[in-house]
């Protein structure tokens, strides 16, 4: 059986490099895996004003949480940390309080930068948020993608073997996690 996999592009650039890892991920994932991008360009900056009736790009981003099996975090790093546009959705998805839609949802967090950096810091950053949030998270292997604009095609072709065997290796462990995450959440398992 396939799981769901929900996806989040931290960026909202028309030419993100991590929209195109993001493709290249989904291109070497194991086909048991099946993809759904979880907008978040639409939602509103949160404020607990909302909380009585949501928006209707929110209640999408909950539902679309709520149908995952698990969740992917591709993402750039701003100014070392989580990119605005994303922590807003991860707010979002939080609340109401109670309502947590994060919850014991498997997650892997990843990300490319031009720089050497590979948005660890960045990565690092969501850790904590995660944490907070019950998800529990690929810890390794860790990938932090210093982007090389020769070995990526728009497509989410990847050219350089190199690259392509450690993400694909990356792709293999995430789903491996998600369905430990998912076989400890049965109902029954202790
Ligand atoms: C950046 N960039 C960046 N890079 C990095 O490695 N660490 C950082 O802290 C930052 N900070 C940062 C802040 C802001 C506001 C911008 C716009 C950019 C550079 C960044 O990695 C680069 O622009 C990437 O191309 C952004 O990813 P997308 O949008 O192409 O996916």
């Amino acid at each position: 059986i396939a799981h769901k996999i929900g996806y989040f592009v931290g960026s909202l650039a028309s030419n993100s490099i991590n929209r195109t890892l993001s493709k290249a991920l989904i291109k070497l994932a194991s086909d048991q895996l099946e993809f759904t991008e979880i907008p978040i360009r639409d939602l509103p900056l949160y404020s607990q004003d909302y909380d009585a009736d949501f928006p209707a790009p929110a209640r999408a981003l909950k539902d679309a949480i709520g149908a995952s099996d698990g969740i992917l975090f591709v993402s750039p790093e701003y100014n070392r940390s989580i990119p605005g546009a994303l922590k807003n959705a991860i707010d979002w998805g939080s609340r109401p309080w109670g309502t947590n839609s994060f919850a014991r949802k498997p997650t892997g967090i990843i990300g490319a930068s031009p720089g050497g950096i590979g948005t660890a810091v960045m990565q690092s950053s969501m850790r904590g948020v995660l944490s907070f949030l019950d998800a529990p998270q690929l810890n390794a292997p860790e990938a932090y993608v210093k982007f090389d604009p020769e070995a990526f095609g728009e497509d989410g072709e990847v050219r350089n073997e190199g690259t392509r065997e450690f993400l694909r290796h990356y792709m293999d462990e995430y789903c491996a996690f998600v369905q430990r995450v998912l076989a400890a959440n049965a109902p029954g398992h202790i």
